[in-house]
This record gives C-alpha cells, sequence and structure tokens, in this order.
C-alpha cells in the first residue's frame, strides 16, 4: 500500500513544486534568466531577428491592440512564469528600457490584465507586430 503512494506524491510534488520555484523572483532575474538569450542584457536584441525593447516596446503602448500584443508575444506569453511576474517583468522591461517611448500616462500591468491578454493565442505575432507599427506610423500618437 505504501508503495503505491510514493509515486503518487512524488508525482503531486512535482506538479506543485515548479510553479512554487518559479514564483517571486525580481524582474531583474527573470529577464536573465528567460528573456536576455535573445534580447540581451542591455535590451538592444539582434536586429533584425530579435527587436530592440529600446526602440519600439515603449511605442506599442500608444496603439490600440499594442498592449495586449507585449503580453501575448510568445517570448512573453510561453514563458513559464506566473501572470503576476509577467506583468512584474513587463513594468520593470518598460521603464528599464523603453523609458524614452513610454507614454507620460502609462499604468502598469497588473496580474489580472495578463491573465485576460494571455489567455488569447497570438498565431502570428510578426504580422501583428507589423500592423500595430504601420498603424503607429500612420499616427505616432492616436487618441491624443
Ligand atoms: C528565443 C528568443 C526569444 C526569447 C527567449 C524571448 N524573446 Fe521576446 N521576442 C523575440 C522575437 C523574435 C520577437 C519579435 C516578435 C516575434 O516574432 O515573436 C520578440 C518580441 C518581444 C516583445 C515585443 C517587442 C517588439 O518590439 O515586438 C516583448 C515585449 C518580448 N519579446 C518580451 C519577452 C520576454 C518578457 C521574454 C522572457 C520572458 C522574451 N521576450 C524572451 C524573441 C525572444
Amino acid at each position: 500500500m505504501a508503495r503505491t503512494r510514493i509515486p503518487l506524491l512524488a508525482s503531486v510534488l512535482l506538479l506543485v513544486f515548479p510553479g512554487i520555484s518559479q514564483a517571486g523572483q525580481p524582474p531583474d532575474i527573470n529577464y536573465q534568466v528567460h528573456c536576455q538569450g535573445c534580447h540581451v542584457p542591455d535590451g538592444t536584441g539582434i536586429p533584425p531577428e530579435v527587436p530592440s525593447l529600446v526602440a519600439d516596446m515603449g511605442r506599442f503602448l500608444q496603439v490600440e491592440g499594442g498592449r495586449a500584443y507585449l503580453v501575448q508575444v510568445p517570448g512573453t506569453s510561453n514563458s513559464p512564469l506566473s501572470n503576476a511576474d509577467v506583468a512584474t517583468l513587463l513594468n520593470w522591461m518598460l521603464e528599464t528600457y523603453a523609458q524614452a517611448s513610454l507614454p507620460a500616462d502609462f499604468k502598469p500591468y497588473t496580474e489580472a490584465e495578463v491573465a485576460v491578454y494571455r489567455a488569447e493565442l497570438l498565431l502570428d505575432p510578426a504580422a501583428r507586430r507589423g500592423a500595430l507599427l504601420a498603424r503607429l506610423g500612420a499616427d505616432p500618437n492616436p487618441g491624443l
């Protein structure tokens, strides 16, 4: 009897433990572990394959759909991070790398907002990115 319970206990621990081990890392550490391999330590990326966060990340907040895009892009959405950690990480990235393009009325992401955006799958990130930037090019300050 005890023997059959050991595998069950092990799988329960495996299910629970990864969540616990991911939670609560500071955003700069999460960036180093999960993002900077592509986005590089200073956020300038590896253009043209990996876009520069410094150049464009804040601009997406100026266009409808851009706020969702920053969450739904695969690097963010498919990371093993919790919604709370994603919110903290994106806020940190925007404040650290995208200050120059950050709208004055920037409202930090919340865990609940990330959960809503993350539930929607973005099938073609490159096409969405292009469409958002094209909209920005047409009107750099929509809504102002
Ligand atoms: C394997 C490489 C890779 C990793 C790792 C990666 N990204 Fe990205 N990221 C990209 C690419 C490529 C794009 C451009 C959009 C696309 O094609 O997915 C991008 C775009 C983005 C964007 C939108 C910026 C823009 O200008 O389009 C954000 C925000 C972002 N990534 C956040 C993250 C976060 C947060 C992490 C870590 C949790 C991460 N990425 C990890 C490759 C990566």
